[in-house]
């Protein structure tokens, strides 16, 4: 696991931004896995930027999503399909037959999640980025998710509502993987993920044993490694 340290925010995005332009630069035809949250908005514009400026071409990139509530209409402006949509998708020349998401709307759950894991394993994973959770869950992988886990839907503890989420072994089978972390909210976290014990009650800590893990976090937080 590789561990950079930066000043802030800014700095993260735009180290977390160049390392992805660099990534599809070399493989035009990347697989990619987004996360959503407030993390990595500012490297997803970043990317915008410099694919207005010629530096980088989606045309050839796939794309899957970590996480979706559920259920939720497409429509519904709190789910990550239109965040997804809205702050990158619809700003960049990705091929929408290549965008491939966790449907909020299907009726048929397992089948969902069974044909989504299929096609991750299928498509495989180049360059999966990824936030982290206060409590240091990935994806919607809360603490208490096994490092077996595959796509799913689960219970959100904090909000009582459902969510589909890749599952740990989803996640651990990408070729490489970002996780980005900011502020003093993420230090405990950040504290399990790279000084805890490897397991279940941390599950970010899981990326331990990946062999191509770069954590991208700002100073507030990693103040308590
Ligand atoms: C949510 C999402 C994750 C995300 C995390 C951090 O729980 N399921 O995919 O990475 O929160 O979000 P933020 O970047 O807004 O702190």
């Amino acid at each position: 696991m590789k561990l950079i340290k930066v000043k802030n925010h800014l700095e993260l995005s735009k180290v977390a931004s160049e390392i992805i332009i660099d990534e599809v630069n070399k493989k035009p035809n990347l697989t990619m896995g987004f996360a959503t949250g407030k993390t990595p908005k500012k490297a997803y514009k970043n990317l915008i930027k410099a694919y207005k400026l010629g530096r980088v071409d989606f045309s050839k990139v796939s794309a899957f999503n970590l996480d979706e509530f559920y259920p939720i209409k497409h429509s519904n402006s709190r789910n990550n399909y239109k965040y997804l949509f809205n702050t990158f998708f619809n700003h960049i020349n990705i091929d929408k037959k290549n965008i491939h998401l966790l449907n909020g709307e299907t009726k048929n759950i397992k089948k969902e999640c069974e044909d989504y894991e299929k096609n991750l394993k299928k498509s495989k994973i180049d360059l999966q980025i990824l936030g982290i959770g206060e409590n240091g869950h990935i994806g919607f992988n809360e603490p208490g998710s096994s490092k077996e886990s595959t796509t799913r839907i689960v219970d959100l503890k904090h909000t009582k509502g459902k969510a589909l989420t890749i599952g740990i072994s989803s996640i651990m089978n990408a070729k490489k993987i970002i996780l980005l972390a900011s502020g003093k909210k993420k230090a405990k976290a950040i504290h399990c993920l790279v000084k805890g014990k490897v397991g279940s009650s941390c599950p970010a800590s899981f990326l331990r044993n990946h062999k191509n893990t770069v954590i991208i976090f700002d100073n507030r937080a990693g103040y308590l490694i």
